[in-house]
């Protein structure tokens, strides 16, 4: 009987993971589709939270322009419809790729071998190394996730890149959650084929605090279901620029990404063109040099097209957590 009742998760999972024929989309929540409009609820802010001087930084649009749901059958579940200009999605794609693997950063290729520099290695000499390119799952950030204890330790520890922490920063102040710190981050990289099973996220010491998950590249269909297998999962749709908050009732839900589907479009390609130098001196003043030379170097030109290829036929999803107590400063 509770076999029964605990595959409930399992069962909407392998019928969204059918690659033949695939699985009908009908279901999977769409908040740009008038026709889930009953099973979504928009939030509204109040526009007394100040325009934040990061955002263009960060690549976010004005705060206006943010698109905010819950899932009714999901209290806690916050879900932001792509507030990233194109410029910014391109921006995180490439630190996702060019910057995050890098040493001393942790990622799945280390039992095998050490790589200082994962992209750099993988567009050596001329020719791209796909075979590498295709190996890299996952690197972690701040504090690494133990896959196999499941514990984090402060040994086990580097810092945290600013960027993303004011990216978190600022995503969470909006939402009212202003104690919010990013401390431990996992980078997905999902081939077509990658699916994530079913499994909730119960390692950090605080799981008060919510959880943010930034999606780029390709779409996936995300499920989310409750404290256990036993409840039916809805299944949402996750594309390029989409975050996902799980706060609250929904911070210790079971969650998996049964599939990979590719995206009608490229939203990390649209007008690219009106990139604003004008405010070139306010980003130097932030972020030193590091910043503008990245923005400005994702315009239309060979630069970009590398990260374009790839994102054209991956999914990267960046998985951010607070893992102290609010009083705590160390494990
Ligand atoms: C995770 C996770 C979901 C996603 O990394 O723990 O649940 O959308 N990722 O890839
Ligand atoms: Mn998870």
């Amino acid at each position: 009987m509770s076999g029964k009742c605990e595959d409930q998760f399992m069962k909407t999972f392998k019928f969204y993971r059918a690659r033949v024929p695939p699985p009908p989309l009908s279901k999977v929540i769409d908040v740009d589709n008038a026709a889930f409009a009953d099973k979504i609820t928009k939030l509204t802010f109040d526009n007394n939270v100040e325009q934040d001087d990061r955002l263009e930084l960060l690549g976010l649009k004005p705060f206006a322009h943010w698109p905010v749901f819950t899932i009714k059958k999901h209290p806690g579940l916050i879900f932001i419809r792509n507030p990233f200009t194109s410029h910014g999605q391109r921006y995180w794609i490439r630190k996702c790729l060019e910057k995050y693997p890098r040493k001393p950063n942790k990622t799945n290729i280390d039992i095998e071998v050490i790589l200082e520099d994962w992209w750099e290695t993988c567009y050596e000499g001329h020719k791209c190394n796909i075979q590498l390119l295709k190996k890299l799952r996952w690197t972690t950030l701040g504090y690494h996730h133990n896959w196999d204890t499941k514990e984090y330790s402060e040994a086990n520890r580097n810092n945290f890149p600013s960027e993303l922490s004011e990216l978190c920063d600022v995503v969470a102040t909006y939402l009212g959650y202003n104690a919010f710190r990013a401390e431990a981050a996992i980078v997905n990289y999902y081939h077509m084929n990658s699916t994530l099973s079913a499994h909730t996220d119960h390692s950090e010491i605080n799981l008060e605090a919510p959880l943010f998950s930034f999606s780029f590249g390709q779409s996936a269909i995300f499920l989310i279901g409750g404290e256990d297998k036993s409840t039916v999962p809805s299944a949402v749709l996750l594309q390029s620029g989409d975050i996902l908050v799980m706060s609250k009732e929904a911070r210790l839900c079971y969650h998996a990404v049964p599939k990979i589907l590719s995206s009608p479009s490229s939203p990390w390609n649209d007008n690219v063109e009106d990139i604003h130098t004008k405010d070139v001196p306010k980003f130097r003043y932030i972020y030193e040099k590091d910043v503008i030379v990245d923005m400005n170097s994702n315009q239309n030109n060979g630069n970009w097209s590398i990260f374009n290829g790839y994102v054209q036929e991956s999914r990267i999803n960046v998985n951010i957590r607070q893992v102290l107590n609010e009083t705590q400063s160390r494990l």
